[in-house]
């Protein structure tokens, strides 16, 4: 009978966990006398030993550094060489290590276990961009929820996420990892993300430590090369870059991660300003601060520093309070003392922070809660958890484009064809920051369509042509496209003939983006494109469903597809929720994070542009800013998604026309189904600063958005809430505050469909 109850209870446990607010996070409590007092016992060993992060050497997620050197783990916890760990996961191993810290070392203070609980632990949500498409709060929230519980479960305390840098290069192989281009859209979130993760309470045993990483600005790397440096105006960094950083702190983060990027010159992981001024002095963040995998290390390949020593002063110096893998701290900090270059409250500093989070997390009170093998085996990939997922991922798919209404697909079709070299893949929907995931573990494109198809549709599949010559799927191998085998052409092009519709899969496997996964050419690869053409040929409908980490550039092959599908990577359910999406059972409602480039030249490309003095004119003969041999636009902008369904924007009204520096401004809208399908829209607001006394401000900033779902032919009104503080900016005298003057509001669902126009004026 127990065994009954249990699971019964559990999933109880979840639904309340997902779901519970309160308005006293633990968070926010502080441990101060606690912290003195365990200070005062432990000697400077024992503070340095906490700065020491390690990860299992048989799961390493960054290059071999020492991995030589004759460690052995377990004399070092008992020794107190070491205060966290990462890459080891699971009860058993995490109870044993814990075990070893608590009754072996002279004080017992408790290991914390990180990890890369990116989007999911077992049980895989869409990647975080993808995500991000579906503008939906809940969703981001609850798959942060249920990857907390799952990482619980296992012995985890802590994930290296959300990732909250902003990018607008999708040559980067790590957009697929963030909230996309937008500052609003990344603040929104970061905030779900860390409150998902964190729960309202750290040392609940299913909530776990969000890190807000990689601080900062490490998505705007030059030429979007991994690991390149960054070079921008301050304005540029406060007003774009660092605002979802400071989401995060207002959110409660626990920790930060330094970025591998120089920033200006001075490495993030060695930049006082960084790490100590603007993240503790302005933004009041009390938590720790771990390096990247080695960023201190590398400060020296940088070439601002000269030896491990200066290393280490640098990263002390700078804040930075964990050294991840790098053993800079655990060989240089006692010295740098020696020579007074830092001083013991600098040290006690440190190891307060961490010992902070370490009792928020409650470690202190119960350090094997997360050790617990009836949980483990309980909620790991619960059924809760998959339905979750796939629910998460049918939001985040985008429809770019349906001619003559192809899509839903309906009872007049009979044959469909699923064809291409991603259509029957379990493995690319994964992502390659996959948590644990078991290897091709998802629902592939063409199993999620048989899943509803059922006997209603005959099914008929092929591959058309590999993506790889490679099948090796690890963090670093090369991926070998295929640019030649087309020895399957002739079957799938006999299988579309055969079809009353065909499906396609194409695009990047999981391994494609992703870290040190950067790309110049984000088009379809190898045979793709050519693939698609010939099955166009047939003449048969062609519904493109496009799998990748990132916007491609999908320009030349938008008119040979009738409808497309943007599908990310979108996790464990993905063939269900694309299947959910094709059959009508769900109608989509996605918006893209990014705008999706006409041609790879036109990188950078966001929507948040300022304006220029001579601003885009397509006649030939003027001179204004454009390239002469394509357009300004891109292929499809920033918050772009299509329905089954239309709506229409009507009634604008705005609470007055002008507000001074202590009112509010309501804006209310009508939005109308006024199509034949029950459908979610994204109700968009941006705002227009008109003119920002010295500085040029951006032509359009998103300030707001809600999604809302319409019956046929409902209406519903939205208020959208602004404060001065939504006008903020960094003034010409180097201040934060709006400034009084014109502003323009714009209303619709898109960055380039923004019907509804108002105006109004801030005054002192
Ligand atoms: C990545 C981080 C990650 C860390 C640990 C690094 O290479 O940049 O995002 O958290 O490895 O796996």
């Amino acid at each position: 009978m127990k065994r009954l109850i249990l699971p019964g209870l559990l999933v109880l446990l979840v639904v309340f966990h997902i779901n519970s607010q309160s308005n006293n996070p633990n968070y926010k409590i502080s441990y101060d006398q606690r912290i003195k007092e365990l200070l005062s016992k432990m000697t400077l060993e024992e503070k340095i030993g906490q700065f020491n992060q390690l990860s299992n050497p048989y799961h390493k997620t960054g290059p071999g550094i020492k991995s030589e050197r004759n460690e052995s783990f377990d004399e070092m916890v008992a020794n107190g060489q070491i205060g966290s760990f990462l890459n080891v996961l699971g009860v058993d191993e995490t109870m044993r290590l814990q075990k070893i810290a608590i009754e072996k070392s002279r004080l017992g203070i408790p290991l914390i276990f990180g990890y890369d609980v990116i989007h999911g632990f077992k049980t895989i949500f869409p990647i975080p961009l993808g995500e991000s498409a579906s503008f939906d709060r809940a969703v981001m929230e609850k798959s942060a929820r249920i990857a907390a519980i799952e990482a619980a479960a296992n012995g985890l305390h802590w994930t290296f996420a959300p990732m909250v840098d902003i990018s607008r290069d999708p040559r980067w192989g790590r957009i697929m990892e963030g909230a996309g281009e937008d500052v609003y859209l990344g603040e929104q979130a970061a905030k779900a993300r860390v409150h998902g993760f964190q729960g309202d309470d750290l040392s609940w045993d299913n909530t776990i430590a969000a890190c807000a990483k990689h601080f900062a600005a490490y998505g705007a790397s030059f030429g979007g090369r991994d690991y390149a440096a960054v070079d921008m105006s301050e304005r540029m960094l406060r007003e774009v870059y660092l605002r979802p950083y400071k989401a995060a702190v207002d959110a409660g983060v626990a920790t930060f991660m330094s970025s591998f990027n120089t920033i200006n010159g001075v490495p993030a992981s060695g930049n006082r300003w960084l790490q100590t001024d603007i993240l503790r002095g302005e933004w009041g963040f009390d938590g720790f601060v771990v390096s990247d995998w080695n960023s201190l290390g590398e400060m020296i390949y940088h070439g601002n520093v000269e030896s491990e020593y200066d290393v280490g002063f640098r990263g002390v110096d700078a804040g930075i309070d964990m050294d991840m893998e790098g053993r800079i701290y655990i060989n240089q900090v006692k010295q740098l003392l020696i020579d007074n270059k830092i001083t013991i409250s600098q040290i006690d500093e440190m190891a307060g922070r961490i010992l902070l989070i370490k009792f928020r997390l409650g470690l202190f009170d119960n350090p094997y809660q997360y050790c617990n093998k009836q949980k483990e085996k309980e909620l790991t990939m619960h059924s809760n958890h998959l339905s979750a997922s796939r629910d998460g991922a049918k939001r985040s798919i985008v429809l770019l484009k349906n001619k003559n209404k192809i899509l839903p697909i309906t009872g007049k079709v009979k044959r469909i064809a699923v064809i291409g070299p991603l259509s029957n893949d379990k493995d690319a929907p994964l992502g390659n920051w996959r948590g644990n995931a078991t290897p091709n573990s998802a629902v592939s494109l063409l199993e999620g369509i048989r899943n509803i198809a059922g006997n209603k549709y005959e099914i008929l599949y092929s591959e058309g042509c590999r993506l790889l010559n490679n099948k090796e799927n690890s963090f670093a191998s090369p991926v070998l496209i295929n640019n030649n085998d087309r020895s399957g052409f002739k079957k799938a092009v006999a299988a579309a003939n055969k079809a009353d519709i065909v499906v396609m899969a194409l695009g990047e496997t999981a391994y494609m983006s992703g870290e040190c996964r950067s790309y110049a050419d984000i088009s379809l690869k190898g045979l793709q494109l050519e693939l698609l053409r010939e099955i166009k040929k047939t003449g048969k409908p062609v519904v493109l469903t496009i799998f990748s980490g990132r916007p491609l550039v999908l320009t030349d092959a938008v008119d040979h597809a009738d409808a497309i599908l943007n599908c990310w990577l979108l996790g464990s359910e993905s063939g269900n929720a694309i299947a959910d999406v094709l059959f009508g059972d769900y109608n989509p409602s996605g918006k893209l994070p990014a705008s999706f480039p006409y041609h790879v030249g036109q990188i950078p490309v966001f929507y948040e542009q300022l304006s220029s003095g001579r601003p885009y004119d397509p006649k030939p003969d003027s001179l204004t800013s454009k390239y002469r041999d394509i357009p300004n636009a891109p292929l499809y902008a920033f918050g772009y998604g299509l329905s089954y369904t239309t709506f229409k924007f009507t009634d604008l009204k705005l609470s007055a026309e002008k507000i001074s520096m202590k009112d509010k401004l309501t804006i209310n809208v009508n939005i109308k189904n006024t199509g034949e399908y029950p459908g979610e829209e994204v109700v968009q607001l941006y705002i227009r600063d008109v003119v920002g006394n010295g500085v040029s401000r951006p032509v359009l900033q998103l300030r707001g958005f809600e999604k809302i779902m319409l019956a046929i032919g409902e209406s519903k009104e939205v208020t959208f809430t602004i404060t001065p503080a939504d006008l903020a900016f960094f003034r010409l005298d180097e201040t934060w505050g709006p400034e009084k003057g014109k502003f323009q509001v714009f209303i619709g669902n898109s960055s380039d469909n923004l019907p509804l126009k108002g105006e109004f004026e801030l005054m002192e």
